[in-house]
């Protein structure tokens, strides 16, 4: 209903023949590649929410590594460690998504350590105890899923098929963590205790994820347009609520909110109101844990220099070794 009213909209409003024919493309489903014309918006667009989104799988390496070397078992760390290392990868995938709309990850890494460059406000939280990790893997991973499963249809090609991948990922994350908090949940007191308090510290941040309220969400309309976004920031996280309540209740948990109760009528979960003073707080830069996480991206960056240089070095010596590479018939057709 709401993609369609912005559709309207955007069928209305004064488009070039070449807007014209960009969005014609976009409304029959044909995926645009990085050589294809685009309206600079819909570039703009995409490096912000791409180069957003890779920097949120960096930085929330930092959050889960911290247990890697308390995890409570030998399965747990090998399991945690492969998490860890997966959302790297996500990373990595994303930055070469965004590099092929004409920004180099030179630049976005910059932008990142000036604090100029957006990452999800869910990382700026601290993990206490071990049940920190499995309820990031539940709760964290589980609502990135809500989020980004549509994404895997996204207009622009290269972002649409590293969401694919992404996504299979994601979801062994979210079961890794619903895993591990069974445990937590059929053992001793404490440690169900110990998943209760983490579910209290995580979940009014987890639904702080899904962006703004509809109203305040200024780039939502023209994402959806572009088939960038496929349902609003309220519609993902009601959906979130509405798949997580019967999971906490299947663990024996209470989710910490009075106000959280079915409603027949709309066939939804009703639940309280979300401290958007707290969310602006932690997307300027003053929640707990800001500062950690930059100084710890930075001096990852500046201890790595070496690394970035040996490797460049190697390539040009193996580029300058190697023959011309025969042409695809790729590159024919694109010149
Ligand atoms: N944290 C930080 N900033 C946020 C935010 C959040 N949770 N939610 C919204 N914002 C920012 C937006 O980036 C925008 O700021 P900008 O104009 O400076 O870029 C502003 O708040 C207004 O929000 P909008 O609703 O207008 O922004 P979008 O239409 O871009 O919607 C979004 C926000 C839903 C996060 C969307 O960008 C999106 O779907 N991004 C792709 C997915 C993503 O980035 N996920 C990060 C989650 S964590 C993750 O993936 C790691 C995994 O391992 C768990």
């Amino acid at each position: 209903m709401y993609a369609q009213m912005v559709k309207t909209e955007t069928n209305t409003a004064a488009l070039t023949p070449e807007e014209r024919a960009f969005q014609e493309r976009i409304d029959a489903d044909i995926k645009i590649e990085p050589k294809d014309w685009m309206p600079e918006g819909y570039r703009r667009t995409l490096i912000r929410q791409i180069s957003q989104h890779a920097h949120s799988e960096i930085v929330g390496m930092l959050p889960e590594g911290n247990w890697l070397t308390r995890a409570p078992t030998l399965k747990r760390k090998a399991i945690l460690l492969a998490k860890v290392q997966d959302e790297g990868g996500h990373g990595l995938y994303l930055y070469g998504a965004a590099e092929t709309l004409g920004i180099s990850r030179e630049q976005m890494n910059r932008q990142l350590h000036a604090g100029k460059a957006k990452y999800s406000s869910i990382f700026n939280y601290p993990t206490l105890t071990w049940a920190d990790v499995g309820t990031i893997g539940w709760l964290v991973d589980g609502a990135a899923l809500m989020n980004q499963v549509p994404l895997q249809r996204c207009s622009f090609g290269p972002y649409a098929r590293a969401m694919v991948r992404i996504c299979k990922e994601e979801s062994f994350h979210q079961r890794q963590g619903f895993d591990a908090l069974i445990q937590l949940c059929s053992g001793t007191p404490e440690q169900k205790q110990m998943a209760q308090d983490a579910l209290n510290r995580w979940w009014w941040p987890t639904l702080m994820m899904f962006g703004p309220p509809d109203g305040e969400s200024v780039h939502s309309a023209q994402s959806m347009a572009w088939r960038i976004k496929f349902a609003s920031n309220d519609e993902l996280r009601q959906r979130f609520v509405d798949a997580t309540v019967p999971q906490a209740e299947f663990l024996g948990l209470t989710i910490p909110d009075p106000d959280l109760k079915w409603n027949e009528a709309r066939g939804h979960y009703d639940f309280g109101d979300i401290d958007w003073e707290e969310f602006h707080r932690v997307i300027k830069g003053g929640g707990p844990c800001n500062r950690e996480r930059l100084r710890a991206r930075i001096k990852a960056h500046e201890e790595g220099a070496w690394v970035r240089e040996a490797a460049l070095v190697y390539a040009r010596k193996q580029a300058a070794r190697a023959p011309a590479p025969k042409k695809t018939q790729t590159d024919e057709i694109l010149g």
